[in-house]
C-alpha cells in the first residue's frame, strides 16, 4: 500500500517534471528551404535552410546548431545522414545556412532535420522536413511541346480575341505498384491539371507569368497518392494566359504575343522493384478544343456552356474517338525554370453584402469590397439558360456599372445552364477587379446566398497586423492591406480591372517594402528580379515594365531603379544576400549604362513620368499642367540615381569589390556638386521651384551642404503646413520618402497630421468618398476615367513602413538585417495614444503593442529567441520605468544602453516583455 502511493508520487512527479520540461523546452517550427516550405521541384542545387526557434524562456541565443539531411524519412529518422550531416557548427545563423552535402541530381528527394544549442540548453530534432529537385537539365525533359497551332470557328481572333480552351487527354498502364510518382508541367499560358479526375493541387492561373521568350517556369507535383497500378488517366486544360495574349494583333510593335497555348508534360514513376517510366506529352495524345470553356481572356472574361460538359473526360474510359490528335509544336522559347515561387490561389472567400434589383432581370450585386478574383455561382435552372455577369469598382448615379474607367476590358463571363440540379460554377482562366457585378438572365430570383466572392492572389501568407488609435489609419491600412493582395498575380501589377495589368516597376519602388511587413512576398520579388534581369536589353537597358509583356524601354531612372531598391528590401527585411550576388552584374550594367548615356555635365539628363500623379489644381485633370506643382525630371533622375549609387555602394561592400565602392562615390559626388550648383537656390533655401518633392529627395538622399540643411528643411514644413495646409502634394516619386522624411527630422506630428486627413487630397480622403482600396489618382472621384483606376497601390508610397517601423515601432537594423538586431522605436505624437502590430520576421513573430494615458505609457513587446533588441522608452530616467511591475535592476534579458534626451534606450534580448512608464 505505502510502496504503491510511493511509486504513484513518484510517476506524478516524473511526469510533471518531463511536462515541464517539454513546456520550457526549446522548438524548431517553420522549416524552410529556399523560404518555401517542403517545396517541390526546386532548381538550386546548394539550397538556404532556415529555421525559426520558439521558446517561453526570455533571452535564448543559438549558440551552435547541426543539420542531418538525408535520402529517405527511414534513414533521417536513424540519423543516417547519408546526404549530408553538418557536424555541431558553432553559429548563431538560423536563416539562410547553404546546403552543402553531396551534391544533389535532378529528381532527387531529400529530407532534413536541424538541432540547436542554445545558452539556454540544447533542443530537440525538429519535425523532418522536405525539398525535391527538379529537372535541372534540357535533357531531362522527355517528350515533345503539344498543342493545336489554329484557332477554330467558333473562336475570335480579333483585337478582341478569345479562344475556348483546350482539353487534353491521354491514357497509360502503370504495370507494377508504383513507388513514387512526380508530374512536371509547362503548361502555358495557363493549366489546370487532373489525375484519374482529380485536380492536381489548389492552385488556380498557373503557372506564374514570364516573358515565355526568355524563361517558362514549370510546376512539380507528388502525385503518388492519385494514381493507381493499372489503367490511368491524365486530363489537361490550357487558357491563354498572357501566352495567347490578351490582345492580338493590337499595337505589336509594343504589345507581345507569343502563340496559341501549349503545353510539355513529364510524369516520372517509379515502382517498387526500382524500374522507373516517363509519361510524357506526345503525338498520341488527344485533345479538343470544344468543351464546356468557349472563350477565355484575362480582360474580356470567360464563357462557360456547360451544355458541352464532357462527363469524366479527364478519367479512364473516356471516348476521345471524335478529339483531334495533339499537334507537335515549336517549343516556347525560353529555359525551363523550376517555379520557386508559390502559385495563386483562392486565398479568402468572401459573401456578397447586398444584391439590388435594377430594372427588369437586371441585379447589381455588391462585394462590399473592392477585390480581385471571381465570382462563384450556384443555380438551379433550365438548359441552355444563360447567366452574363459584368464586373465594375464603382457604380453610377442610377445605380448601374460604371465601366469607363475599365477602357476597353469587357470583363463579362457568361455561364450557360446544362439544367441538371444544382449547378455550381466559376472560371478557371480569368480574374477582375470589381466590387460590383452586374447579373442578367439568372433564371430566378437571386439573393446573396447564391454567390461567393473568390479573393484570387498568390499563395502567400499575411505575417503583420497593424492597428492604432486612430480609426482613418486603421481604415486607410484595410484598404492597403486589400489594395495589395489584389495586385499580386504571379508579379506585382498596376491594376487588376482595366486592359493594363501590367508590372509597373515605378509602383513599387518603396511599396514593396512595406508591403513586406503586411505579406510574406520574398519570394514574389526575387521572382520579379529575375523578371527585370530576363528583360534587360544587351546593352543594359531595363524596361518599365517587367517582363516586358508591353515593350517600354523609356530610359528613365525612377522606374528601372526599382531594380536595385528591392533587392535592397529583400536584403534588409528577409536578409536574402543571394539575389544581391546574382543580379549584382545586372544592376552594375544597368548602372554603368545610364551614366554612359545619360550622364552630363554631372546630372542624369533622362526622366520620363515626372513626380506622376501629383494632386491636380483641378479635380478632372490626371496630371498637373501648373509648372509650380511639377518637379523637374532632371532633379528627380539625378537625385534618385545618388540614392541608387548610395545602394549598389552597400551591395558593393556586402560583396567585398572596393573599386566598385570607390567609383560609386566618385559618381555620386559629382552629381550631387552639379545638383546643388543646378537646382539649389540658397536665399530661398530651396531647390528647383521648392516643391515638396525637389526639397525632401536631396534632403533624405543627404545631398543638401550643411549649412543649407536648416533651410530647406523649414522650406518644407512650411510648404506642407502653410501653402497645403497639413495636405500631400506628392507623387508617386516624392511620396516614397514623406513619411519618414518627415519622422526623421523630428516632425512626425505632421506626418501623422497627413496620414489622418480625411479631405482631399489625402488617402484618408479616399476612405471618405467610399474607398475600400487605394485610387491610382489623389482625386480619382472626380479625374478623367481615362486613367483612374480605384485599385492601384502606388501612392501608398513609405506609408505602410512608417506605420509598422515609426508608429509600431518595428524596424530591422541597417546591419544585422532581417531583424536579427530590431529597433523598437515607436514615435510619440500628439493626439495618437495607442499602436499595435505584430510582424513574423524570419526568426519569429515581433510585437509591439503600446498604450499612453496623460505621462502614463504601457508597452508590451515580444522578441523572438535568437534575436535581440534595442528599446526606445519615453523617459528621461531609469527610475520611471518598470518591467513586470518591476524595477529595471538585473531582469534577464534586459540591460540599460543609455538615455538620449527624453528617450531611454535598453538592449532587450529575447521573450515577452510588458514595460510601463510612469
Ligand atoms: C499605370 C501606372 C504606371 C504608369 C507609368 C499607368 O498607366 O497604371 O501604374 O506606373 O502608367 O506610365
Amino acid at each position: 500500500m505505502k510502496i504503491t502511493k510511493h511509486i504513484f508520487l513518484l510517476v506524478a512527479i516524473l511526469l510533471f517534471a518531463s511536462f515541464k520540461k517539454q513546456e520550457e523546452g526549446i522548438q524548431l517550427q517553420n522549416l524552410r528551404c529556399e523560404m518555401l516550405v517542403n517545396p517541390e521541384g526546386i532548381d538550386v542545387v546548394k539550397p538556404r535552410l532556415s529555421w525559426e526557434i520558439i521558446s517561453p524562456q526570455r533571452n535564448v541565443q543559438q549558440i551552435a546548431y547541426q543539420i542531418l539531411v538525408a535520402s529517405s524519412p527511414e534513414k533521417l529518422a536513424n540519423n543516417e545522414a547519408d546526404l549530408w550531416n553538418s557536424g555541431k557548427v558553432n553559429s548563431d545563423e538560423s536563416i539562410h545556412v547553404k546546403y552543402a552535402g553531396t551534391t544533389l541530381k535532378s529528381k532527387k528527394r531529400v529530407f532534413w532535420k536541424v538541432k540547436i544549442w542554445t545558452n539556454k540548453g540544447e533542443s530537440t530534432w525538429s519535425e523532418n522536413a522536405f525539398w525535391s529537385i527538379g529537372l535541372l537539365n534540357y535533357v531531362d525533359w522527355k517528350g515533345r511541346w503539344i498543342g493545336l497551332d489554329r484557332s477554330f470557328e467558333w473562336d475570335n481572333e480579333t483585337q478582341f480575341s478569345r479562344l475556348s480552351a483546350r482539353y487534353f487527354r491521354k491514357e497509360f498502364q502503370a504495370k507494377k505498384t508504383i513507388k513514387q510518382a512526380t508530374v512536371y508541367i509547362v503548361g502555358l499560358g495557363m493549366y489546370e491539371l487532373y489525375l484519374n479526375g482529380q485536380k492536381v493541387g489548389d492552385q488556380v492561373l498557373a503557372p506564374v507569368p514570364t516573358d515565355y521568350t526568355k524563361g517558362v517556369k514549370y510546376n512539380t507535383f507528388d502525385v503518388t497518392k492519385l494514381l493507381q497500378t493499372g489503367n490511368n488517366a491524365i486530363g489537361t486544360v490550357l487558357g491563354n494566359g498572357r501566352f495567347y495574349t490578351m490582345r492580338q494583333d493590337y499595337k505589336p510593335y509594343k504589345i507581345k504575343t507569343f502563340g496559341y497555348p501549349k503545353m510539355l508534360l513529364n510524369l516520372d514513376v517509379e515502382y517498387t522493384d526500382g524500374t522507373k517510366e516517363t509519361i510524357s506529352t506526345d503525338e498520341s495524345w488527344k485533345v479538343t478544343a470544344d468543351g464546356p470553356i468557349r472563350t477565355n481572356n484575362e480582360y474580356d472574361g470567360e464563357e462557360y456552356d456547360a451544355t458541352k460538359e464532357m462527363p469524366n473526360w479527364n478519367k479512364v474510359g473516356f471516348s476521345d474517338s471524335n478529339w483531334l490528335k495533339a499537334q507537335l509544336v515549336q517549343e516556347a522559347g525560353g529555359m525551363f525554370e523550376a517555379q520557386m515561387t508559390e502559385n495563386m490561389k483562392v486565398m479568402e472567400n468572401i459573401k456578397p453584402v447586398s444584391i439590388k434589383n435594377l430594372k427588369a432581370n437586371t441585379y447589381i450585386l455588391d462585394m462590399g469590397q473592392n477585390m480581385a478574383g471571381w465570382l462563384r455561382l450556384k443555380v438551379k435552372g433550365k438548359k441552355g439558360d444563360k447567366i452574363t455577369l459584368r464586373f465594375s469598382e464603382t457604380l453610377q448615379s442610377n445605380g448601374e456599372l460604371f465601366v469607363r474607367n475599365l477602357r476597353d476590358a469587357k470583363v463579362t463571363d457568361v455561364y450557360t445552364l446544362k439544367g441538371e440540379g444544382q449547378e455550381i460554377w466559376e472560371p478557371s482562366f480569368v480574374y477582375h477587379g470589381f466590387r460590383y457585378v452586374e447579373i442578367t438572365g439568372f433564371p430566378i430570383v437571386p439573393t446573396i446566398d447564391d454567390f461567393d466572392g473568390r479573393v484570387v492572389y498568390d499563395d502567400m501568407a499575411t505575417i503583420g497586423e497593424f492597428e492604432t488609435s486612430d480609426k482613418t489609419i486603421n481604415q486607410i491600412y484595410q484598404n492597403a492591406y486589400w489594395g495589395i493582395r489584389s495586385n499580386y498575380k504571379g508579379m506585382p501589377v498596376d491594376c487588376p480591372q482595366r486592359n493594363e495589368r501590367q508590372p509597373w516597376l515605378g509602383d513599387r519602388t518603396t511599396g514593396a517594402y512595406g508591403e513586406s511587413f503586411i505579406f510574406d512576398n520574398v519570394r514574389l520579388y526575387s521572382k520579379w528580379l529575375n523578371d527585370i534581369e530576363q528583360a534587360q536589353k544587351p546593352d543594359g537597358s531595363i524596361p518599365d515594365v517587367a517582363p516586358a509583356f508591353w515593350r517600354y524601354y523609356g530610359d528613365n531612372v525612377t522606374w528601372p531603379g526599382t531594380y536595385i531598391t528591392i533587392a535592397d528590401m529583400l536584403y534588409h527585411q528577409f536578409g536574402d544576400k543571394e539575389t544581391i550576388k546574382k543580379h549584382y552584374p545586372s544592376m552594375k550594367k544597368w548602372i554603368d549604362y545610364m551614366q554612359e548615356k545619360y550622364l552630363v555635365d554631372g546630372l542624369i539628363t533622362k526622366d520620363k513620368y515626372g513626380d506622376w500623379c501629383v494632386p491636380p489644381e483641378s479635380l478632372e485633370l490626371i496630371h498637373a499642367k501648373d509648372p509650380a506643382l511639377q518637379t523637374d525630371g532632371i532633379l528627380l533622375a539625378s537625385a534618385t540615381y545618388v540614392r541608387l549609387l548610395d545602394v549598389m555602394q552597400q551591395f558593393a561592400r556586402l560583396l567585398n569589390k572596393p573599386a566598385d565602392v570607390k567609383a560609386y562615390s566618385r559618381v555620386a559626388e559629382e552629381i550631387k556638386k552639379a545638383f546643388n550648383q543646378k537646382f539649389l537656390n540658397p536665399q530661398k533655401g530651396q531647390y528647383s521651384n521648392g516643391t515638396v518633392t525637389a526639397n525632401l529627395l536631396p534632403l533624405v538622399y543627404e545631398m543638401i551642404p550643411a549649412n543649407e540643411k536648416t533651410k530647406v528643411w523649414n522650406n518644407i514644413v512650411n510648404k506642407i503646413l502653410v501653402d497645403n495646409k497639413g495636405h500631400i502634394s506628392t507623387g508617386v516619386i516624392g511620396t516614397q520618402w514623406l513619411m519618414r522624411g518627415l519622422s526623421q527630422n523630428g516632425r512626425a506630428d505632421i506626418a501623422y497630421k497627413i496620414s489622418s486627413n480625411r479631405d482631399y487630397p489625402s488617402w484618408g480622403y479616399m476612405a471618405e468618398n467610399g474607398a475600400t482600396t487605394i485610387w491610382e489618382l489623389w482625386n480619382g472621384d472626380k479625374a478623367n476615367p481615362e486613367m483612374n483606376s480605384g485599385n492601384h497601390v502606388m501612392l501608398l508610397g513609405d506609408l505602410i513602413i512608417w506605420y509598422y517601423e515609426n508608429i509600431a515601432g518595428i524596424k530591422s537594423a541597417k546591419d544585422d538585417v532581417a531583424f536579427k538586431k530590431i529597433i523598437m522605436k515607436p514615435e510619440m505624437i500628439d493626439g495618437l495614444n495607442a499602436g499595435k502590430a505584430s510582424y513574423h520576421s524570419m526568426y519569429g513573430t515581433i510585437k509591439s503593442d503600446w498604450k499612453k494615458d496623460g505621462n502614463k505609457f504601457q508597452w508590451n513587446i515580444s522578441i523572438p529567441a535568437n534575436t535581440k533588441s534595442l528599446v526606445y522608452l519615453p523617459a528621461n530616467s531609469l527610475e520611471k520605468v518598470t518591467e513586470g511591475g518591476k524595477k529595471i535592476v538585473g531582469i534577464e534579458g534586459i540591460k540599460f544602453v543609455k538615455t538620449e534626451g527624453k528617450q531611454l534606450i535598453l538592449e532587450v534580448n529575447s521573450g515577452n516583455y510588458s514595460f510601463s512608464v510612469n
